[in-house]
């Protein structure tokens, strides 16, 4: 590819619909997509499987380092990534500075050359308008009220485990929310040229049109 990739820069916190959205607009634009949460998730995974301690900085470290990103393609093992206990992991895994660094150049250079010649990448993610692509040509920061995402995110884990309740979701999103904003290390924060959606009285069609336009002009 000759010209520099459109990147597009989805941010926002847990369950505000900021995946769908940042799906659809790479497949409306025939775009690279990457869940950079994934990439946190499948870290956490690994620590846990190893029965390592996700604040542990060095375990998280190591698991950075031997990341296969061939994982993220197993359906079953993004179906066990879902998970509210593999998400706090990871929230606590991302708080880690080398970790983040060492898997900051995977999310780079999948938005500089993105894969299959594409013409440009939409990253989802916590701090792509800010750290990982503040180059990006577009912004958007995606919230929803703490409730409407709670709801939306029991719907999703309560297919798997009947057992989960909406409270319990809620209380995990919100410190979650709140361990991710507070961090150090490439807080969660809307980049100051970012574009604010807020999606918590839109359809998934309604918000898809929101952030069409905002990319559109
Ligand atoms: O987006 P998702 O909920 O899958 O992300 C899981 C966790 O990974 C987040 O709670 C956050 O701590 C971390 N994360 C991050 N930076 C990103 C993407 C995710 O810190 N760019």
């Amino acid at each position: 590819m000759t010209s520099e990739p459109i990147i597009i820069a989805v941010d926002g916190p847990a369950a505000s619909g900021k995946g769908t959205l940042a799906r659809r607009l790479a497949a409306h634009f025939d775009y690279a997509y990457l869940d950079t949460g994934s990439l946190y998730r499948a870290l956490a995974f690994d620590v846990l499987r190893r029965g390592e301690a996700p604040e542990n900085a060095s375990a998280g470290l190591r698991a950075a380092k031997a990341l296969d990103l061939a994982m993220l393609n197993d359906p079953d093992i993004l179906a066990a990534l879902r998970t509210d206990a593999v998400g706090t992991a990871a929230s606590l895994i991302a708080a880690q500075p080398d970790t983040r660094t060492a898997i900051l150049q995977i999310q780079r250079d999948i938005a500089d050359t993105p894969p299959d010649d594409k013409a440009g990448a939409v990253l989802d993610g916590r701090d792509i308008g800010t750290i990982v692509c503040p180059q990006a040509a577009h912004k958007i920061f995606v919230t929803a009220r703490a409730e409407i995402r709670a709801e939306r995110r029991w719907q999703e884990l309560h297919q798997h485990d009947p057992q989960v309740s909406l409270k319990e979701v809620l209380a995990d999103l919100e410190s979650r929310d709140q361990r991710d904003s507070a961090r150090a290390t490439a807080p969660m924060r809307a980049a100051q040229d970012a574009h604010l959606l807020d999606t918590s009285d839109l359809s998934i069609e309604e918000a898809f049109a929101a952030a069409l336009a905002l990319v559109s002009h």
